[in-house]
């Protein structure tokens, strides 16, 4: 999937999260700025769930109840763990499978967490502001899901 613009990611993510149920665990990866955070403003759009969706130097994992009777969204950036931290202190497995739980930075780290998940990577295209999506998806819940969420 290629995205041109901000917006055009966020509407990407809102399509993808009429397809999310509760249990899902999503795992983001790509470079700085690649627009993680923004397909995850596109998710939480999609899920009704309350914002806003941001990427604050301190916090690690946030909880984003929904507006509606779905399913919360569980917004985690990894990307400071390691330290003295470390993603068993975040409890996911505890919200897990009641929540939508989306992980920037969490590859290499959260896989353990659930035998299903979907890997979605983020590239950037050289020379201008596009990016280009790639769905990967892993276990049985994500056997049938199609790169682009509109088909199929
Ligand atoms: N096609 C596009 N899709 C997504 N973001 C885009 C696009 N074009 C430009 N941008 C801009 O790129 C930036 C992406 O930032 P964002 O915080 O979403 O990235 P990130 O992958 O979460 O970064 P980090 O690794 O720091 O968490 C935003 O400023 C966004 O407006
Ligand atoms: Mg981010």
């Amino acid at each position: 999937m290629r995205l041109a613009t901000p917006d055009d990611m966020r509407a990407y993510g809102a399509r993808l999260a009429a397809r999310l149920r509760p249990g899902d665990l999503l795992v983001l990866s790509g470079p700085l700025g690649a627009g993680k955070t923004t397909l995850v403003q596109g998710i939480a759009e999609g899920l009704k769930v309350r914002g806003p969706i941001t990427s604050p130097t301190f916090v690690i994992a946030r909880v984003h109840p929904s507006l509606r009777q779905g399913p919360p969204l569980v917004h985690v950036d990894a990307y400071r763990l390691g330290g003295d931290l470390e993603v068993d202190d975040l409890d996911l497995d505890a919200s897990l499978e009641e929540s939508v739980t989306v992980v920037e930075w969490g590859e290499g780290l959260v896989e353990g967490l659930a035998d299903d998940r979907l890997e979605i990577h983020i590239d950037r295209e050289a020379g201008d502001e596009a990016r280009i999506v790639s769905l990967r998806g892993v276990g049985p819940r994500w056997a049938d899901t199609p790169s682009d969420p509109l088909q199929g």
